[in-house]
């Protein structure tokens, strides 16, 4: 049988410039997981480009696994911060030795950004087979591609972002009013920032570095020894 092309709509792409090229690498490099933030609001029209951003993401099968609940209630954001204030005790209980220093990371800007939006998924995942067969977890990878995506276009709005998981999924669930099988995978703290970290705010307390990308290649079959004990 001939491998004959099948008759897909293409465009004829314009190559990016220079500066476009730029553009790209600056939001990734200069985007930051922001926990502190400054007064001021999200213009509407703002927050819609950047969940249009969000939503053309790439999805497993085409899925698009990802909600988006926009908390406005002050009570509600009250509630989501002390269910992380809850769970970032029990975690800080879980790391033994570094309880302390965990204790003096800043994890949460619930209270003081402008917005807080929830991302979950929906129930009936199981229904979507198409590349998720063996790895069910493709529908947290793509939300994940949302929330990348979302967090590269609020730094090319010049606003700031941080992805909040210290939290309890059925208690933010239920909270939210979720149906059976809803998950969620996030509390976006977003808004106008002051300015950004130089480096990430782990980086900066001593919590971790980000390691050299050579130790994260290897050439054609798994090298790396096992951890060091
Ligand atoms: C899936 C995911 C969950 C995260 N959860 C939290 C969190 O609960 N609290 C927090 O302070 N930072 C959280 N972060 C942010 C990371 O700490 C941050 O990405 C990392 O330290 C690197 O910093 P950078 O994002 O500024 O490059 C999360 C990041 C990801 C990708």
């Amino acid at each position: 049988m001939s491998d004959t092309p099948a008759p897909y709509a293409t465009i004829a792409a314009a190559p990016f410039t220079e500066a476009e090229r730029a553009a790209v690498y600056r939001a990734i490099y200069e985007r930051r997981d922001m926990r502190h933030f400054a007064a001021g609001i999200v213009p509407e029209d703002v927050l819609l480009r950047l969940l249009r951003a969000a939503h053309h993401a790439p999805s497993v099968g085409f899925m698009q696994p990802w909600r988006f609940i926009r908390v406005k209630k002050p009570e509600l954001r009250q509630a989501i911060h002390a269910l992380v204030e809850e769970e970032r005790v029990r975690t800080a209980h879980a790391l033994g030795e570094r309880e302390e220093d965990f204790m003096k990371l800043k994890v949460q800007g619930v209270l003081d950004a402008a917005e807080v939006l929830v991302v979950a998924m929906p129930p009936g995942r199981e229904a979507h087979i198409f590349g998720r067969r063996t790895l069910p977890e493709m529908d947290i990878a793509s939300t994940a591609c949302a929330i990348q995506n979302l967090w590269l276009a609020v730094r090319a709005e010049g606003l700031g972002m941080g992805w909040v998981s210290i939290f309890e999924p059925k208690a933010l669930a239920r909270l939210l009013h979720m149906p059976e099988g809803a998950h969620p995978l996030g509390v976006l703290c977003l808004g106008p920032v002051d300015a950004y970290y130089a480096e990430p705010m782990l980086q900066q307390e001593k919590w971790a570095c980000r390691a050299p990308l050579e130790d994260m290649l290897m050439d054609d079959v798994w090298t790396e020894g096992p951890p060091a004990a």
